[in-house]
């Protein structure tokens, strides 16, 4: 992909997940070379659940610092915070008047996440027309982001192409970017349900910021099954099936060669190997990380996105209002 450009967000809801880096960081990592991207901190969208104020605050600097120490370079994109740009939620409640409700309402991480807590809050419900105007703000062409976020961006593109069609053109329609290497990372217990930040459960999930010592232990019991054949088959073998995607998203082995590699050889082998490959990458981000997380860099790096998507922001904001008749 060339000459596009492409943005994502993730929220700092909890220290960055293994899923999450390898679904979006890493993934524009790559895009950042020959694209013109767009990464932010996406806070409005972690508020759509209770959060303590003050861990917010720290987890909004440190989701800044790992995007940077994961290799998100300043220089080649527009790093920006959702919150300091108060268009987002302006352009949302202009889209929330044009998203039928029944929509909102098929949404599968709604379902999931209002089953779970009876007690949520309206912005659980309208999270998805926030995330649409995240992106239909700068005209993007592609959102790369993990598969459990696609029908959000499905929607933005209906939300889109709907809008155009009642007040004519004023969004570009918006296509998803799912790569092979973002294949969902599964949680170590249960590896039938996805890797979260916020599972409650320690041991399922790899943090970025984790000690060589935690992810060792996490990975070597991490659930697999009784047949001791390295295969991948997500059906009958998600747990070992997780691990081969892990280490086909963080090396440049395929499944192939990865279930070569593991002929004959038994569960505990293969899970030490595991272990190595993700205490190699994370080791590099972590030393980055620490030498970030105090200094002013990040301050430099929020004014200066906050400057420029702003500007954009106000524009599309303005010729929204002027499509839908409000007084401008
Ligand atoms: P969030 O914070 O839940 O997740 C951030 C990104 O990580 C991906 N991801 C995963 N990928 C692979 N395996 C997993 N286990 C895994 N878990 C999470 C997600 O797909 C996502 O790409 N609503 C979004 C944030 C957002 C956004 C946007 C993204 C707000 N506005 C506009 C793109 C464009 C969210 O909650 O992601």
């Amino acid at each position: 992909m060339n000459n596009k450009t492409i943005i994502t967000g993730i929220q700092p809801s909890g220290v960055i997940t293994l899923g999450n880096y390898v679904g979006a960081i890493k993934q524009m990592v790559k895009l950042q070379e020959n694209n013109n991207s767009y990464i932010f901190v996406a806070d409005m969208h972690a508020i759509t659940v209770p959060q303590d104020p003050k861990v917010l605050h720290n987890n909004i600097r440190n989701l800044l610092a790992l995007y940077i120490a994961c290799g998100i370079d300043p220089e080649k994109n527009i790093i920006f915070l959702q919150s300091e740009n108060e268009y987002h939620a302006n352009v949302s409640w202009l889209l929330e008047c044009n998203t039928p409700y029944g929509e909102l309402s098929r949404m599968t991480q709604f379902k999931d996440k209002s089953s779970k807590n009876k007690n949520f809050y309206a912005g659980l419900f309208t999270y998805p027309v926030l995330m649409a105007a995240d992106i239909l703000i700068y005209d993007v062409d592609y959102v790369p982001v993990g598969i459990d976020q696609k029908q959000h961006v499905e929607l933005a593109r209906n939300i889109a192409q709907n809008f155009n069609k009642k007040y004519g053109e004023t969004f570009k329609i918006p296509d998803v970017y799912i790569t092979k290497s973002g294949t969902k990372i599964m949680d170590l217990v249960d590896p039938t349900k996805k890797m979260s930040k916020s599972s409650d459960n320690p041991k399922s999930v790899i943090r970025i910021l984790d000690s060589k010592e935690e992810i060792t232990k996490k990975i070597m019991s991490a659930t697999t099954d009784s047949e001791c054949v390295v295969k991948y088959d997500m059906e009958n073998k998600p747990g070992i099936s997780n691990l081969i995607n892990i280490v086909v998203s963080l090396t440049d082995l395929t499944i192939k060669e990865v279930e070569d590699m593991f002929e004959g050889k038994n569960y505990g082998e293969f899970k030490k190997y595991v272990a190595s490959v993700v205490v190699e990458e994370l080791t590099k981000i972590q030393e980055k990380y620490n030498e970030l997380i105090n200094s002013n860099e990040l301050d430099i790096i929020l004014d200066r996105g906050a400057k420029i998507t702003k500007e954009i922001a106000r524009n599309k904001y303005n010729l929204m209002k002027q499509n839908i008749g409000l007084y401008k």
